[in-house]
């Protein structure tokens, strides 16, 4: 059966990130993957999440099923973190939230209801965007389409062009959008024109589905969600797939959630049916663990605080690193990098060549994708000048 099977090549991200594992150069930087690391290179358990598992262990007395919809505080909790606990959409119950596997899998089940309420429509997604969306969007048969997103001389949003190429979806597309901290350049829409995109989605009928990977790593949990709650507040129906990876650290707990607002609460039921009964035919029901702690640093006032503070340090500090990088950066090379400030998350591109990428990773250990995207919370006070001496020589 399998004679005719080819090998693949290895993920775009995942490949380049187990390379980085492997070499032996004491002085390698691995700014691949987007985990966040601390000072000493770790990816640390906040201290809000160990506390909630330790009550879980001593709680539990049973590892029978979740329900297919998932942990009920864990979904109220992720409603109200990404929604505002006050949204009439919430408020009026036309909201339909389920646990997933991840912010994939919450890709992947909205992506299996567009399929199911219309099977041509055509989903937008940025150019360029995270690797990852083509093959969990495009999987379910649905046709994938591309918008003008980031200037590569400006290093900023073409927003002239997104909006250009934005006016020509019809009603019943799809417009996947970054909630915040866009996944590779780092560029995120200013309020005025989250308001203006909102107010196309309002008159073309096209539905926003926001991937809200990064919530809390760009600005603060409240400030990176003015989009989502923009569009929620303009337009009827939105879907957001939402993970707890970066913002709980709980990578591999593989813990996030799909949130449909719909028109009026009986569409938000049968939304709700056809998810649950997707999720079945995929993979039956969502895994507890890392939704047991997360509804509990949500639901729980003292953990919740302690989240948020722990949250908020790691953002600042994701900030900083980037004035770090665009100082360090511009000293060693004479170049002015100071778009990289600008820029909010993890990500940003270098803007340099797939050659000068290669030859960072060849003769320096220095491992970044294809794109130049760099993870700016791989650089820390000890990598960085190394950093910055081996980009100022492939130059
Ligand atoms: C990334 O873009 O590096 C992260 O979202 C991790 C992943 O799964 O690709």
């Amino acid at each position: 059966m399998f004679e005719s099977i080819e090998r693949l090549p290895d993920d775009p991200i995942l490949g380049l990130s187990a390379a980085c594992k492997l070499d032996p150069n004491p002085d390698k930087v691995d700014v691949t993957i987007g985990v966040y690391m601390d000072e000493s290179g770790l990816t640390p358990v906040f201290e809000a999440v160990q506390r909630a598992q330790q009550m879980i262990t001593e709680e539990e007395v049973s590892k029978v099923y979740m329900p297919p919809v998932g942990d009920a505080d864990f979904n109220r909790g992720m409603q109200d973190l990404l929604l505002g606990a006050a949204n009439p959409a919430l408020v009026d119950s036309r909201v339909a939230c389920i646990q997933t596997p991840g912010g994939c899998g919450a890709l992947r089940l909205g992506a299996e209801l567009i399929k199911a309420a219309n099977p041509a429509a055509r989903v937008w997604l940025s150019d360029p965007t995270w690797t990852n969306h083509i093959p969990l969007l495009g999987s379910v048969g649905l046709e994938i389409k591309s918008y003008r997103y980031y200037g590569a001389a400006s290093h900023a949003v073409d927003f002239d062009g997104m909006m250009a190429d934005l006016a020509q979806v019809q009603a019943g597309d799809v417009v996947l959008l970054h909630g915040c901290c866009h996944n590779p350049c780092g560029a995120d829409l200013s309020q005025q024109q989250w308001l203006a995109v909102a107010e196309l989605a309002q008159r073309n009928g096209f539905t926003p589905f926001v991937d809200f990977a990064y919530q809390g790593l760009g600005d603060g949990l409240e400030e990176d969600a003015f989009g989502v709650r923009q569009l929620v507040h303009s337009v009827p129906e939105v879907i957001v797939a939402a993970s707890c990876s970066k913002n709980l650290g709980l990578y591999r707990e593989r813990t996030g959630a799909v949130v449909f607002i719909a028109a009026d609460g009986e569409r938000a039921e049968a939304i709700q049916s056809q998810a649950t009964v997707a999720a079945r035919r995929i993979y039956s029901m969502p895994p507890a663990h890392g939704a047991l702690l997360a509804g509990r640093v949500l639901t729980d006032a003292a953990l919740g605080q302690l989240w948020r503070e722990e949250l908020l340090q790691m953002c600042n500090r994701i900030n900083d690193l980037r004035t770090l990088l665009v100082d360090r950066l511009s000293a060693a090379s004479g170049r002015d990098f100071g778009f990289i400030q600008q820029q909010r998350g993890m990500f940003s591109f270098l803007g340099i060549s797939p050659g000068q990428v290669e030859e960072l990773r060849q003769k320096h250990s220095v491992y970044m994708l294809g794109s130049s995207r760099i993870n700016v919370a791989g650089i820390n006070q000890h990598n960085v000048d190394y950093f910055a001496e081996a980009l100022a020589r492939v130059l």
